[in-house]
């Protein structure tokens, strides 16, 4: 059976030029960076190379980027950094982040308002699941005088694809004297991103998802962002982050980035067609389904769904039988069909809440594959519904 392969929002492939380049790191250069002998010193020069490519790519300078263990990571230092300097300084936190963000950011929120007493404000999403400046401007009111606040907004929304104003919110969040992270881990390799355009304080990318080495990634602070971090130990990253560099996953995510880069435009023109063609192939062909997320301002590869009357669990199994990789965005897990909580957050009833598919396409995905998905999906959701009644009921 030929597979097809529609997760890229979960993961890519290691590009084989990545792999290429991460070659050396992985042998010879097995020098510890902080080593004070020519093995470290060799170790240290290329992450500094790679350092000052990825500062270049972003339009940031070399020492506001930290290396980490990936998004998840990023993403915890990002909301804890501020907190944790609030807390020492004996001033209040407010955090100020929307219901359709990642788990790493969801789940960092709920803990430091339990552990720090972090006041948490969630900003509503229209029903692409996008933030407006309005909204934000309501929860930026009545802040407590002399505290630090910190807005948290994903850039492009790894369930539904939606791309967020983050440039018009950091700007009007930066009015009210806010930090502002982007999580950008699925932006990063579908924009040239501009941290000077972007206008913000903190961003997080994940080298994973932009065909990059697994468990690597990078978060940008900029200088005289309010920051303790949460990462203890020897002084690596400045003191920002601990813990010995990975000196392969570091050069992979350069050079990642820089092939990311490189093929932007060829790579959005080709994914959006096809993404569009898979959109009205899905919609005109199946009953009862939506397209999830924004229609035209959203990711170049992203095609999303809520089907009514649909467990996407069953769904993905049946998929997974004809041999197509596909998820629900969500963070569902076999025998425990929950709700997608984002679906929800974008106004889906019950009905629907269950039935998110996400289909995300990649620089090798192909038209006869998209066609396929086209040609099969109808029948397997008719399938699905009928076992979705049982199990449902
Ligand atoms: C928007 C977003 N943020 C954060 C992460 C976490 O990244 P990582 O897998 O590198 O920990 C993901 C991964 O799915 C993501 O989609």
């Amino acid at each position: 059976m030929t597979r097809i392969y529609l997760d890229h929002s979960a993961t890519t492939p290691l590009d084989p030029r990545v792999l290429e380049a991460m070659l050396p790191a992985l042998g010879d250069l097995y020098g510890n960076s902080m080593s004070v002998h020519s093995f470290g010193r060799d170790a240290e020069r290329t992450i500094e190379q790679a350092r000052d490519t990825i500062a270049r790519l972003l339009n940031c300078r070399p020492h506001e980027v930290i290396f980490t263990s990936g998004g998840t990571e990023s993403d915890n230092l990002a909301l804890r950094g501020p907190a944790q300097s609030a807390r020492t300084d004996g001033r209040p936190f407010t955090l100020i982040t929307t219901p359709v963000e990642h788990a790493a950011i969801t789940v960092t929120a709920r803990q430091l308002q339990q552990v720090l007493g972090a006041a948490l404000r969630i900003v509503p999403v229209d029903h692409f699941g996008r933030v407006s400046p309005d909204a934000l401007r309501a929860a930026l009111q009545n802040l407590p005088p002399d505290g630090i606040t910190l807005v948290s907004l994903i850039y492009a929304n790894n369930e539904v694809g939606t791309l967020n104003p983050v440039a018009e919110c950091a700007a009007l969040a930066h009015e009210f004297g806010a930090i502002v992270h982007t999580d950008a881990v699925q932006a990063a390799g579908n924009f040239a991103l501009d941290i000077d355009v972007l206008g913000v304080d903190m961003l997080s990318i994940s080298s994973h998802k932009l065909y990059g080495p697994k468990g690597t990634g990078a978060l940008v602070l900029r200088d005289g962002v309010d920051f303790l971090s949460s990462h203890s130990g020897a002084r690596h990253e400045d003191y920002r982050r601990a813990g010995t560099h990975n000196t392969p996953g570091i050069v992979g995510t350069a050079k990642a980035l820089e092939i990311a880069r490189a093929e932007l435009d060829d790579t959005t023109a080709r994914l959006s067609a096809l993404r569009d063609r898979l959109i009205d192939g899905v919609l005109s062909r199946v009953p009862d389904v939506e397209l999830t997320g924004h229609p035209a301002d959203r990711l170049a590869g992203h095609a999303s769904f809520a089907f009514r009357s649909v467990e996407s669990n069953t769904l993905l199994m049946i998929l997974d039988q004809h041999g197509i990789a596909a998820s629900s965005g969500s963070a569902c897990k076999v025998g425990n069909p929950r709700p997608s909580s984002i679906l929800e957050a974008l106004g889906y009833g019950p009905d629907w809440t269950r039935g998110g598919l996400r289909l995300t396409l990649g620089r090798h995905t192909t038209q006869d594959e998209i066609d396929t998905v086209i040609d099969v999906l109808p029948d397997i959701i008719e399938r699905t519904r009928k076992l979705s009644a049982i199990s449902m009921s």
